[in-house]
């Protein structure tokens, strides 16, 4: 089978692409502008998928879609923006996979509810709070069209990466080479962290099974910001350069609004996949310091 992961520079993508390369796939993941040996370069603004697989002789069964402008606040301040790096590549995207036949997985996120009573079902009712929850809710309204498509849902994912640009990932870095920092978190901001190992796990399996619909991808944690932190730098002997404080939500000057009971619950996933092993936050955490990872 032959997958085309766009965005495999980043997190999620980047975990997509070694789950599918490990397990036989003929896979071409793509970056825009964080070159990486295992990537080739594709601007969904710019290039026409038509043209990009002309050109590398390259036909996909599958393509996962886990690009998106991904800063909350700078979408909240660039509608344009955010439409046209998230909402047009994607109308671009399924009008190919529709005249080709081919399978789509969208990634998504638990910004499409409003956070009032999480952690969510995949059938409980979208209410988005901010323009990157409306356009993500608009690319999951436009992949639904299709016949073969995945949405997967996902919130507050970590993991190894190129850049460690995510949340635990930093926090690691800064402790381990004790930079110091102060950092007001949250406390009223509650999700479900997960493992972007795993989520390059669930993707595989659903799609493999030829799954439909809309998938919650998660694990078992549901922690707030300043928990998480808490947590992550309780595996440290010496954290006093990083003080963490509380703050509430309404006080952190963020200029998108956020759900605040969000987060998301895998039961459909698990009642498909009842062995399925998750990563948690402990589990993570115990390997990083063991250095197993
Ligand atoms: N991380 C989370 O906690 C989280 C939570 C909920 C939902 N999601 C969703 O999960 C997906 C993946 O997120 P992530 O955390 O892996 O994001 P990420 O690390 O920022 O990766 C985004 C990827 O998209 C690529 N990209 C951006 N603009 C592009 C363009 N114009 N043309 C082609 N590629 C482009 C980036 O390329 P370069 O980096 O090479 O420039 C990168 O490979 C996104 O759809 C996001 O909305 C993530």
């Amino acid at each position: 089978m032959i997958a085309f992961i766009i965005g495999a520079s980043g997190l999620v993508g980047s975990h997509c692409l070694s789950v599918f390369k490990n397990n036989g796939w003929d896979v071409i993941g793509t970056h825009l502008n964080f070159k990486t040996d295992s990537t080739v370069s594709f601007d969904f603004s710019k290039e026409d998928l038509d043209d990009f697989f002309q050109k590398s002789n390259f036909k996909p069964d599958v393509i996962i879609h886990c690009a998106a402008l991904t800063n909350v606040d700078f979408c909240e301040n660039n509608v344009e923006a955010s439409y046209e790096g998230t909402v047009l590549p994607t109308i671009k995207i399924v009008d190919y996979c529709e005249r080709n036949n081919v399978k789509l997985a969208f990634i998504s996120t638990d910004y499409v509810f409003d956070g009032k009573n999480g952690p969510y079902h995949e059938d409980e009712m979208v209410n988005p709070l901010n323009i990157y929850g409306k356009h993500k809710l608009a690319c999951e309204d436009l992949v639904s069209k299709l016949d073969q498509h995945l949405i997967l849902r996902i919130t507050n994912v970590y993991g190894e990466e190129g850049r460690s640009k995510n949340f635990i990932a930093r926090l690691i870095d800064d402790a381990n080479n004790k930079v110091v920092k102060e950092l007001k978190l949250p406390y009223d901001q509650f999700a479900t962290p997960i493992y972007a190992g795993d989520i390059g796990r669930m993707t595989f399996q659903l799609i493999k099974d030829n799954k439909k619909g809309i998938f919650h991808l998660a694990s078992t944690d549901y922690f707030n910001r300043f928990q998480l932190a808490k947590k992550v730098l309780s595996y440290f002997k010496d954290t006093e350069a990083i003080k963490i404080s509380p703050i509430k939500t309404s006080n952190a000057k963020q200029a998108a609004l956020r759900p605040l009971y969000g987060g998301l619950l895998n039961t459909k996933f698990i009642e498909e996949y009842p062995d399925f092993t998750f990563e948690n936050v402990d589990s993570f955490m115990l390997k990083v310091t063991k250095h197993e990872l």
